[in-house]
Parts: C-alpha cells; sequence; structure tokens
C-alpha cells in the first residue's frame, strides 16, 4: 500500500520514527530534501549507525519497493543493471534457423526486451504506482569504474544500452547509497547527490532506539546499557561499537535474564560490542569495573 510522501521535516522524522526508525533532526532534513528535490542521498559514515536499516524503513514507510544493489569489487553492469538472456537468444536463433529464416533476419528482434534481464539498476527504472527505493549499498566496496557508470542513472535517472538505446524512469526511485568510507567515493557521484554523514547518536537517541528495537528491556537496564557504549566510544580502541552492537548486546543480555549489568556479566559479553580481540583485551576486567561504576554514578545524578 502508498503512503503520503512527508511534507515537512517534522514530518518526515515522525514518520520514520512510526516504523521504529529514530532520526536526529539534520537527518531528517537530509531525507526530506532528497525526497522534495528528488536527489539521491549518499549516506557515510561509522558501521552500525543505521545507513541500510534508513532505506528498508523509508521503502517500508511510503509503502515503496526496496530494490538492493549490494556492491562489491568486480560488481559490473551484468549484474547491476541488464544483462542479455544469451541462452533464450540462442533458442530464438535455432527456431528461426529451423523454420528457414537466417539469424541477421531476427537480428533486431534477439535485442529487444524481451530477451533482457533487468538486475536493480534497471528495475529501479522501470515504471512503479510508487516510487521505488533504490539502495546502493556500500558503494565504497565497489570500483572507480562503476561508480562513472553510475553518473548516468544520478544525473538524469536514465540508463543507456547500447543495442537498444535510453531507457529513462518515468517515475524517479529515490536513490539512497551508503559507503563506509574505506576510500573515497569520487566527487562526481557526491556532487549529484545530498551528502550527510551519519555519526554516532547522543545518549538520548541511543536509549529511544535500544527501547524501540529492544523493547523487553527495562528502562534502568537500557539506560546502564547506554550509558556503558557511550563511555566505550570514548575509548582509543580500533573499532568502536555502532547502533547495531548496542540492540545486539541489549537482546543478549536479556536472554541472559540480565536485570542489572554487573562487571561480570559484560565481561562475559563483550563479544557482542567488540569484534577485535585487542579492543576486549582492553575493556575486559578492571575498565569495565571501572566505566560501569562511573555509569551508575552518572545515573544517580540524573536520578
Ligand atoms: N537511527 C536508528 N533508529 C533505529 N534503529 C537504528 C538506528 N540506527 C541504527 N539502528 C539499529 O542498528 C541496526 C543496524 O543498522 P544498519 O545495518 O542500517 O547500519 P549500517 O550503518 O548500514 O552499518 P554497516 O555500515 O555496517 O552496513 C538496525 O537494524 C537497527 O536495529
Ligand atoms: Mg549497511
Amino acid at each position: 500500500m502508498s503512503a503520503e510522501r512527508p511534507q515537512s521535516i517534522s514530518a518526515t522524522r515522525a514518520l520514520l520514527a512510526a516504523h521504529d526508525y529514530l532520526a536526529d533532526s539534520q537527518l531528517a532534513t537530509s531525507v526530506y530534501l532528497a525526497l522534495c528535490l528528488g536527489r539521491p542521498l549518499f549516506l557515510e559514515g561509522e558501521p552500525g549507525t543505521g545507513k541500510t536499516e534508513l532505506a528498508r524503513v523509508l521503502s517500508q514507510a511510503l509503502g515503496a519497493e526496496l530494490m538492493r544493489l549490494q556492491c562489491y569489487e568486480g560488481l559490473d553492469v551484468s549484474s547491476a543493471a541488464y544483462e542479455w538472456n544469451h541462452a533464450r537468444q540462442l533458442l530464438a536463433i535455432r527456431a528461426a534457423e529451423a523454420t528457414g529464416q537466417s539469424a541477421a533476419t531476427i537480428a533486431d528482434e534477439l535485442y529487444s526486451e524481451r530477451y533482457l534481464i533487468a538486475r536493480p539498476l534497471l528495475r529501479a527504472l522501470r515504471p512503479h504506482t510508487v516510487p521505488p527505493v533504490l539502495l546502493i549499498d556500500e558503494l565504497d566496496r565497489s570500483d572507480e569504474p562503476f561508480e562513472a557508470y553510475l553518473l548516468e542513472l544520478l544525473a538524469d535517472f536514465q540508463l543507456t544500452i547500447p543495442e537498444l538505446g535510453t531507457i529513462r524512469a518515468t517515475t524517479p526511485p529515490i536513490v539512497i547509497i551508503t559507503s563506509n568510507r574505506t576510500r573515497e567515493v569520487h566527487d562526481a557521484v557526491k556532487r549529484r547527490c545530498i551528502y550527510h554523514w551519519v555519526g554516532y547518536p547522543d545518549a538520548a537517541r541511543e536509549l529511544e532506539i535500544v527501547r524501540r528495537r529492544a523493547p523487553q528491556a527495562e528502562r534502568a537496564l537500557a539506560e546502564q546499557i547506554v550509558g556503558f557504549v557511550q563511555s566505550l566510544r570514548q575509548m582509543e580502541l580500533y573499532k568502536l561499537p555502532g547502533v547495531s552492537e548496542t540492540v545486539e548486546w541489549t537482546r543478549a543480555l536479556i536472554a541472559m535474564d540480565t536485570t542489572v549489568l554487573d562487571p561480570a556479566t559484560v565481561d562475559a559479553t563483550l563479544g557482542l560490542l567488540l569484534k577485535y580481540q585487542d579492543d576486549i583485551l582492553k575493556v575486559q576486567g578492571v575498565e569495565a569495573a571501572r566505566l560501569l561504576a562511573e555509569v551508575a554514578r552518572q545515573q544517580e545524578l540524573t536520578h
């Protein structure tokens, strides 16, 4: 079912929140403008901060289909945009020959839509009653020729198929591109988009996210969890925990029937927050106990 597009920044924020996605006002502004101006949204940021999730939630909230293109090294046009169905073309040639026609007489027919296999980029340009959301995920993993290939699509919502011509979207998709910045994406791509850096949320928003995504957690436990993760992010670690780690950790603690965080529980479950042994060794034991005590002190001050 299709839904109305939000008519203001606050309505955008409320729409996302109604689907359990909590955006700060800057992100809500970027999303609203991307929708209003029909420009692609480029989300760059730390891992696990809700970049991919935004596309998923937005498609759900708008009642739009989500077309997802996961980027990787070596991604090419045939996996991303379209491919000719060679097997079917061959069959058509055989069938033509069997009836005495030469392959040349059906050459034009062989390169028509019938023999085209549409991949996410082309599918997103096809007519839809509700414009789809096209997610180009982790563009930094693809290589530069692919970025260059995207320029035509991002600027004009069109693709050129040499044998067939230019295919232009009648209902332009909502395009969301994400990057973890493992390398810089080319300026030419960014210039065609609204750029937004997705950082870690502040404690209040992270608490709200945890409350929505792991509703079984009591408020006091959720506060303790968020306080702990927020203080971990102040440390010099190789890889800081993202929001997805906070949510996963909360779910794990609930599964363990935890009601209050204590040093032993933290030590036993650190692997849900930190993914490098060096980081775990740095935090486990004395440091974890110290952080917990600090969180408890802060909680006392605010209550
Ligand atoms: N603003 C938010 N509101 C609600 N949930 C959030 C938010 N940010 C993150 N999350 C939670 O974190 C999870 C992971 O987010 P997501 O996979 O979108 O991160 P990402 O930025 O795409 O990470 P990566 O760069 O590793 O792909 C979501 O499924 C959701 O539970
Ligand atoms: Mg992602």
